[in-house]
């Protein structure tokens, strides 16, 4: 090193001008939110529809506490606890803060998440939507309990690096309704391609894990946690056979028109969230995925 000072200086700077560089990476600034009284019963709905629940508890522990293992290729990702416990979960947070988490995914130090955390699909949720979730998890009892690390290598394990990914890659949602469909299409596409994120594991994503927009639902044959989906565009699920029937009773039971149940991920998407969901709103998703009304 003593023979090549003037190189290790510019490597060192080179460095800090990549760190700073990527630190000014913007993220999406702080949106307005009307803090409306929460109905922690429909916000406990809602948590059930968007997987909240599902990814946050861990099989046999308490509600929200933390999650099981999400393997990646880029490693094991934990949903952390969400309790309202002031240590270890969200307790001391703003609604403001919850906000920003879930519909905008940037933390309450301004830092990024993971998109292991779907918060691309949450950009949706309303206001009202995000008051009832927070009443709902403010309602669950704190547990004391420290969130697992998540165990990802360098460089993912770099979060400004997450910065890059999003100015590249990040997809957030929009909804705007189609006044030429049915109320009820329009409220399956607002559940399916929003809250219950049903893409996030149907629709193929390139090499960097960024979602590929237009083979939307068209299935993913390299799911992250190694598995695959299957595609579930109106064509494709006509062409097999589905009735707006079998597919309400699919998502209520988890078990298939031909007797065979969902396996794997499915099955844990039936009974951590839609098993929960009313007739309606099943018939919903269903009027939307089969391109009906
Ligand atoms: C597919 C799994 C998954 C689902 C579904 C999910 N989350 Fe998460 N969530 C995560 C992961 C993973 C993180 C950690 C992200 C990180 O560290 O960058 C996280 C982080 C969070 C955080 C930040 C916690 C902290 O301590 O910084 C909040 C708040 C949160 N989630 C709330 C929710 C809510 C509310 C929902 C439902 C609307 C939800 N999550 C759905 C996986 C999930
Ligand atoms: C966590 C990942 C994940 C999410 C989220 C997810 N799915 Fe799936 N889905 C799968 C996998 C994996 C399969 C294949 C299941 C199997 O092999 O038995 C599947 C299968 C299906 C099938 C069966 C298609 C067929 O013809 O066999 C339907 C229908 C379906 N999903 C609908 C949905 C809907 C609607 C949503 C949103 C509410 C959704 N999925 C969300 C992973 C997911």
């Amino acid at each position: 090193m003593k023979l090549l000072p003037g190189l290790s200086l510019a490597l060192v700077l080179a460095a800090a001008l990549a760190v700073l560089t990527i630190k000014l990476w913007p993220l999406p600034p702080p949106t307005s939110v009307v803090q409306l009284t929460g109905d922690p019963k429909r916000g406990a709905y809602l948590a059930r529809l968007s997987g909240c629940v599902a990814c946050h508890t861990a099989g046999g522990e308490e509600p929200l506490s933390g999650g099981a293992a999400l393997n990646s290729k880029f490693g094991a990702f934990f949903a952390p606890n969400i309790t309202p416990d002031t240590v270890y979960g969200i307790g001391g947070w703003s609604f403001e803060q919850f906000v920003r988490a879930v519909r905008q995914g940037v933390s309450p130090e301004g830092a990024p998440y993971y998109p292991a955390f779907p918060y691309e699909f949450y950009a949706s949720l309303t206001d009202q939507d995000m008051a009832d979730i927070w009443a709902a998890v403010q309602a669950v009892p704190p547990v004391a309990q420290p969130s697992t690390p998540h165990q990802v290598g360098f460089p993912f394990n770099v979060r400004d690096g997450i910065r890059v990914w999003r100015s590249f890659f990040e997809q957030p949602q929009t909804y705007v309704e189609d006044s030429s469909r049915s109320i009820s299409w329009n409220r399956g596409r607002y559940m399916v391609q929003g809250p219950a994120h049903c893409a996030a594991c149907h629709t193929p994503r390139n090499i960097a894990g960024g979602l590929i927009s237009d083979r939307e639902l068209t299935g993913d044959p390299a799911m992250q946690d190694g598995g695959r989906s299957p595609a579930i565009t109106w064509r494709a699920l006509t062409v097999r056979g589905w009735t707006k029937d079998a597919l309400v009773a699919a998502l209520r039971t988890g078990v298939l028109p031909d007797g065979d149940a969902f396996g794997g991920s499915m099955a844990e998407v039936v009974h951590g969230g839609t098993k929960y969901l009313l007739d309606q709103h099943l018939e919903d998703m269903a009027t939307y995925l089969l391109n009906l009304e």
